[in-house]
């Protein structure tokens, strides 16, 4: 698997790296794909009340009613009706872009399964939502889903009577099926609403609002799309006629021309066998499960910091049991916790001038501790000659080939967030190197979600633990680059050693 998971990866990095050019790392709509799935969500959603105001739920006015839409009001609910055609689209591709992505950059196993297995009824609920819609407008599109949709479930053995029988001409023709469609497509959204509220239970803080710019030009976009090829219904159904031509929508009817390949019970156990490869993706193969943060009473002052900071929600603050002075004390449920450190880099006790007793932070992971680090750091820039030192703090998904060498300490981490500013001073104040990098993902795509943007937080001086004044910032480089950005990377060095080399010269 981890094959193909690397080449994925470097397609999407790719290609995002083209997007990022466009719309900067801020606004690349790659980082950005389950917040604009929430985003065209509301869209849709908004546009389909609108819509049903007008909307005549009867299986014989309905078409006459989103042709009055579509003709007579178009500037108003004609523009809505293209913009839940189109943001329903939109939906569809960039879920499909998230699932992919979230598998290429293999964030979906060990302890954060739960999204993905979330993820998966949500795809199914788009699909169920979106044939729904296009079954409303009674056209011969919706004919010919009508017809197909019910043959394609007559193969399974859940009807006494076949429910193609509804659509084999006009005279046939029942109202009935026709409610249990505005039913399904009125409730399938909301039922919707719940599991995607239910996916991000486990993300503190989740990102479900893209940022204000890509928001306001996704819609322009949508609106624009909508003006200059409004959405239109096809002529009306007449089942004793069968549809010569058919415009299609391929995102939500992708599967339909299948039937015409594949025995429709086959067809079935097909999509099922696909269903069921994707939820046990999380477990392909298993993750190596490593040991969660640990608390240490003795050291925390429960701060709540590291309450605060956690991306997964792993940590509960709970009344103190150890009869000391303070209110609470953080709980780490091991289940959600993902080992990624960012607690660690919260904790105000995780410093390393502390000289009184083995240093042992509040809360810290018992396989990467902070006590380990300090000496790594120590020995790595004690290796380290030349005029300018540097040393890289490096998250473990982020590149640094040909950034080795004599001048350089290259230290791991789990995820930069793991890094209490207080390294930095501690690597400056004591000489142990002239400037030091924090190299990290993306800006807004930290591969354990949170962890860049608490230390950009935190450096900048805007959230605790701050880096302290007295530390020199010009002697400090943040570089959130993607994943496999090593060349980007070993320019942004060449710029620092430049700096830091004038600096020494003042
Ligand atoms: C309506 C459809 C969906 C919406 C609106 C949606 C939205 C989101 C959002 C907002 C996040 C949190 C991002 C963050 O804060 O870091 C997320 C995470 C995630 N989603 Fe989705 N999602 C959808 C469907 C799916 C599907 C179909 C899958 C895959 C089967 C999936 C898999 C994941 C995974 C693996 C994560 C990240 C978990 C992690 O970082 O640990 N999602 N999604
Ligand atoms: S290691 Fe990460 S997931 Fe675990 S408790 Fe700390 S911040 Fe939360
Ligand atoms: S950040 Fe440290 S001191 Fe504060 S509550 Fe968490 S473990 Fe305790």
């Amino acid at each position: 698997m981890a094959p193909i998971k690397r080449a994925m990866a470097r397609a999407f990095n790719g290609v995002e790296g083209i997007f990022e050019y466009a719309f900067g790392q801020r606004n690349n709509p790659f980082v950005w794909l389950g917040a604009l799935g929430w985003y065209f969500y509301w869209i849709v959603a908004a546009s389909g009340v609108y819509l049903y105001i007008f909307f005549d739920t009867g299986i014989t006015a309905a078409y006459a009613s989103v042709e009055y839409m579509t003709r007579d009001q178009w500037y108003a609910a004609g523009i809505m009706r293209s913009l839940h055609r189109y943001a329903s689209d939109a939906l569809v591709i960039v879920v499909v872009l998230h699932l992919f992505r979230e598998f290429a950059f293999d964030r979906l196993r060990g302890r954060r399964f739960f999204a993905w297995l979330t993820g998966v009824p949500l795809l199914a609920f788009i699909y169920v939502c979106g044939i729904s819609g296009y079954w409303l407008v009674w056209d011969q599109l919706a004919q010919y889903i009508a017809l197909a949709t019910s043959e394609w479930l007559d193969t399974l053995p859940l009807f006494g009577e076949p429910i193609a029988n509804n659509f084999l001409d006009n005279t046939a023709l029942g109202g009935r099926f026709f409610t249990l469609m505005v039913f399904i497509h009125i409730f399938g959204p909301l039922f919707m609403l719940l599991l995607m509220w239910v996916h991000v239970q486990r993300h503190s803080q989740a990102r479900v609002n893209p940022p204000r710019g890509l928001a306001a030009g996704t819609l322009l976009a949508l609106l624009v799309l909508s003006l200059v090829y409004p959405a239109v219904s096809q002529p009306p159904a007449d089942l004793d006629v069968i549809p010569a031509e058919l415009g299609f929508d391929w995102f939500y009817l992708i599967a339909y021309p299948l039937l015409d390949v594949i025995p429709g019970g086959r067809l079935w156990l097909y999509l099922f066998a696909v269903f069921a490869v994707l939820a046990v993706l999380p477990w392909v193969p298993p993750a190596k499960r490593l040991p969660a943060a640990r608390v240490n009473l003795d050291n925390c002052n429960g701060c709540t910091r590291c309450f605060d900071d956690c991306p997964f929600g792993a940590i509960t603050m709970v009344p103190r049991t150890d009869g000391l002075a303070y209110d609470a004390q953080p709980l780490v449920n091991a289940d959600n916790c993902t080992s990624c450190g960012i607690c660690v880099g919260s904790c105000p006790t995780a410093t390393p001038f502390r000289r009184a007793g083995p240093l042992r932070p509040g809360i810290e992971l018992p396989h990467r501790t902070i006590a380990e680090l300090r000496d790594e750091v120590v020995d790595a820039t004690g290796r380290c000659a030349g005029r300018v030192r540097v040393v890289v703090f490096a998250c473990d998904t982020s590149a640094t080939d040909g950034l080795e060498s004599d001048d350089t300490a290259i230290v791991r981490l789990p995820c930069a967030g793991m890094l209490p500013p207080s390294f930095v001073d501690f690597t400056l104040k004591r000489g142990h190197a002239d400037g030091v990098m924090i190299a990290g993902c993306a800006e807004g795509d930290c591969h354990h979600r949170l962890g860049n943007g608490w230390t950009a937080d935190r450096m900048a001086r805007r959230r605790d633990p701050y880096l302290r004044r007295r530390v020199d910032t010009r002697r400090l480089l943040l570089s959130w680059l993607p994943a496999g950005a090593a060349r980007r990377r070993r320019s942004a060095m060449s710029r620092f050693r430049a700096t830091l080399g004038g600096l020494d010269d003042e």
